[in-house]
């Protein structure tokens, strides 16, 4: 089983970047803390992080010729109004699900809105890293049960 861990805007900033929010734990720590979970579950996940919309959209559409089983997604401030990468999600054949770290719906009244969720099998908010922990596991049972 192949995943892809894809992570949007400001998210190669993780540890610095307001860490009252996002936590002191950096992108490169949390793939540490993947390499022991692939083990574990015995998948293979391949991370990638772009602040650029159409790098990816670029990334999302690659994911489905590469033949990802599915692909956890981070979109940053672009889940709230990135058409273009909703768009992108609707066409391919590979289950997204949503991830963010903080509880966007106890935050700006901007955050509360996905453009992003109608198109992802779920979302997961709120549990800091161990949110993408979660989405792993979800993808994982998703996956199996043949959704
Ligand atoms: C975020 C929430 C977004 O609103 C914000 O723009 C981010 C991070 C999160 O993981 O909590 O960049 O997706």
């Amino acid at each position: 089983m192949k995943i892809l861990l894809l992570n949007g805007p400001n998210l190669n900033l993780l540890g610095q970047r307001e860490p009252n929010i996002y936590g002191k734990n950096s992108l490169e720590e949390l793939q540490k803390r993947f390499a022991k979970l692939e083990e574990e579950y015995n998948v293979k996940v391949d991370f990638f992080q772009s602040n650029h919309e159409g790098v990816l959209i670029d990334q999302l559409h690659e994911a489905s010729m590469t033949k990802y089983n599915g692909i956890i997604f981070n979109p940053g401030a672009f889940t709230h109004y990135s058409y273009a990468i909703r768009d992108a999600i609707a066409a391919i054949d590979v289950p997204v699900i949503e991830v963010h770290i903080s509880n966007v719906h106890t935050r700006e009244a901007f955050r509360r809105e996905s453009v992003i969720s109608p198109v992802s099998v779920g979302q997961i908010v709120g549990f800091g890293l161990y949110g993408y922990e979660l989405a792993l596991k979800a993808m994982i049972e998703y996956i199996l049960r043949g959704e």
